[in-house]
């Protein structure tokens, strides 16, 4: 099939893109240039690509005309982020394609009310972000049922992979935690370090993507969340990373209104955006209908992560392999 990524050159392009080469489907790669996937791959070569802002002509109006004119069968959307983006989507492609893949988030549920989340469950979504996915996610899902439109929705969790900094055990990007964890220094973790961490390696949401695409008949009309088979504790977390370098985590542990003062403005923002969602997902629909078979757990996809960053040298610690 011919089948477009919108967003294609990010941390899920860069195992997607090359994944749907190999499945032989002719792939057409849309964003606006400025990034070159992660890793180069000779799959890349077969790949045609088209440069474009979609801001910009969303702004003009101009967006969704781009993405027909390119004639896939199947549209994978990855950078799609507001309800009000999803007009000319809807028009431009309703009617003309076999199956329409939206990028969506566990933010969608909210702070979580059960552990773990099933797609059904639930779902309370506060922030802005959270909030247009799960609306975005709602009329999709709608128009799938009505027979309108082939939309499948994918959740993922934090994707994490070598190239770039993971969410870490303190529950932000500062990778000064995982040093203090290596060498055996102490870390202080918000509350009982007991809210969950939800990863997934990039490769593993590549995968997804790829099944919902083979399988249009059980993923039309379904969401799926695309996370490791198990979240981790942000003590769980910290104690298996100290252990990676010998060590024992010497973790201590402040209430949050004391600990947000003892970490900058910003990460204690991202800290607190993902403890007071403490995102935990089933895959069991995944698995069933789809046959999702993440290859990494949580630990193995940061420790990937992990270990690219200090053989790149933005973490001082020995090689994890
Ligand atoms: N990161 C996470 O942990 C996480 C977790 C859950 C869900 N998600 C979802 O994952 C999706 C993002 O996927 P990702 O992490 O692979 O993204 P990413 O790494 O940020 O890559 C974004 C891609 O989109 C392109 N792009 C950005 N702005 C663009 C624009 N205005 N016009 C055209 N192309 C543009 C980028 O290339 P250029 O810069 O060259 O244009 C790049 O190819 C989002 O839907 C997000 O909600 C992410």
């Amino acid at each position: 099939m011919k089948i477009l990524v919108i967003g294609a050159t990010g941390h899920i392009g860069t195992c997607l893109v090359p994944r749907l080469v190999a499945a032989g489907h002719e792939v057409v790669a849309m964003s606006r240039g400025n990034r070159k996937p992660y890793s180069s791959l000779p799959a890349w070569e077969k790949v045609e690509t088209i440069r474009i802002d979609r801001k910009e002509e969303d702004k003009k109006g101009s967006f969704g005309r781009a993405v027909r004119a390119v004639g896939a069968d199947v549209v994978i959307d990855l950078i799609l982020f507001k309800a009000s983006s999803l007009p000319q989507i809807l028009e431009a492609l309703t009617g003309r394609i076999r199956q329409f893949v939206f990028c969506g988030t566990m933010w969608v549920y909210g702070p979580i009310e059960s552990a773990p989340t099933y797609e059904n469950d639930f779902r309370l979504p506060d922030g802005e972000y959270g909030i247009q996915k799960a609306m975005l996610e709602s009329e999709l899902l709608s128009a799938a049922h009505d027979g309108r439109f082939p939309a499948t929705v994918l959740h993922p969790g934090h994707i994490s992979g070598p190239g770039w900094a993971p969410i870490g055990p303190a529950g932000n990007l500062n990778l000064e935690v995982f040093e203090k964890l290596g060498l055996g220094a102490g870390v202080c973790l918000p509350d009982l370090g007991l809210a969950t961490l939800h990863h997934v390696h990039a490769d593993d949401v590549a995968q997804a993507f790829e099944l919902a695409v083979a399988n249009p008949r059980a993923a039309i009309g379904e969401s799926f969340n695309v996370v490791s088979p198990r979240a981790l504790t942000l003590r769980g977390f910290s104690r298996a990373v100290a252990g990676w370098f010998s060590q024992e985590a010497r973790l201590t542990y402040l209430p949050w209104s004391e600990w947000r003062s003892t970490v900058s403005e910003e990460d204690a923002e991202i800290t607190w955006e993902h403890i007071r969602h403490c995102p935990c997902g089933s895959i069991e629909k995944g698995r069933r209908l789809l046959g999702y078979n993440p290859r990494y757990s949580s630990l193995e996809t940061v420790r990937e992560a992990l270990d690219w960053l200090i053989r790149n040298g933005k973490v001082d610690l020995p090689p994890l392999s």
